[in-house]
């Protein structure tokens, strides 16, 4: 059986006070083991993040990290300082850093290979736009975007990813894909790994969808077959939202 995964990335949002609070109420809850919860505070607040999670089963994750392992990157932050602090896994290819800080498909592969050979988890984001949807060719962008993802991965650096799937045209926007949606690219993604690689190495990896998940469409998107998880924006800042949408995994 996959993994089942819960993330929580909270972007630029949480103040210090704020985070503990969540993290406080966050590290109270029972989750069970099949179910992997983690969070993505900002960088400031990771180290707290991880004292507070000290005995709780649930995972502080980085929300990015530079390529380079030291250097003059001025406000870059790298693997090594990450992995000091105890935190061990990264989102990488968000379309708010492709969009917003132009990482480009070049970034993002350093960023992956580094984070990998240096035994950080990765949570590899990707998704169309809802231009590329419009003219049909969301099949097609999603192929080429995981073509970059996966081209160099050796058989042995999977157990370090997950997949999420986040259509641009639903973060942050109130209009989740389909759970029909959903599946469809999640399936077509499996597909496509298990052609380059083996179908169960493709049945092994947990793809997580990402896109105005909330409590009340949550557990109809992770009913289907091919999605395994989720990773959430807005509904993860707030406590009640988040367990909610916990809770929903664990009726698959
Ligand atoms: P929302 O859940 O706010 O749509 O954000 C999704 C997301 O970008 C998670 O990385």
């Amino acid at each position: 059986m996959r993994q089942k995964v819960i993330i929580g990335n909270w972007k630029m949002n949480n103040d210090k006070k704020e985070t503990e609070d969540l993290l406080l109420k966050l590290s109270k809850i029972n989750c069970k083991k099949e179910i992997k919860v983690k969070v993505s505070p900002s960088y400031v607040n990771l180290e707290s993040a991880v004292k507070i999670l000290e005995n709780s089963p649930i995972e502080v994750v980085a929300q990015n990290m530079h390529y380079e392992e030291q250097g003059a990157y001025t406000g870059e932050i790298s693997y090594k300082m990450l992995k000091c602090i105890n935190v061990n896994s990264v989102i990488i290819g968000h379309s708010e850093r492709r969009m917003i800080f132009s990482e480009n498909d070049d970034i993002i592969k350093r960023k992956i290979n580094t984070a990998l050979n240096n035994e950080m988890d990765v949570i590899i984001c990707f998704g169309e736009s809802l231009e590329d949807r419009n003219k049909k060719k969301h099949i097609e962008i999603i192929s080429k975007q995981l073509d970059v993802i996966i081209s160099d991965l050796k058989i042995n650096q999977w157990k370090q990813i997950i997949l999420a799937y986040e259509p641009i045209w639903a973060i942050g926007t109130g209009v989740n894909a389909t759970p029909k949606q959903a599946q469809e690219i999640h399936k077509h993604v499996r597909a496509e790994i298990a052609i380059a690689f083996n179908k169960s190495l493709a049945d092994s990896v947990p793809i997580l969808y990402g896109g105005s998940l909330k409590p009340n469409n949550s557990e109809e998107i992770f009913s289907k077959p091919d999605i395994d998880g989720g990773l959430i924006g807005g509904a993860s800042l707030s406590f009640e939202d988040f367990n909610s949408i916990i809770k929903s995994i664990d009726k698959k």
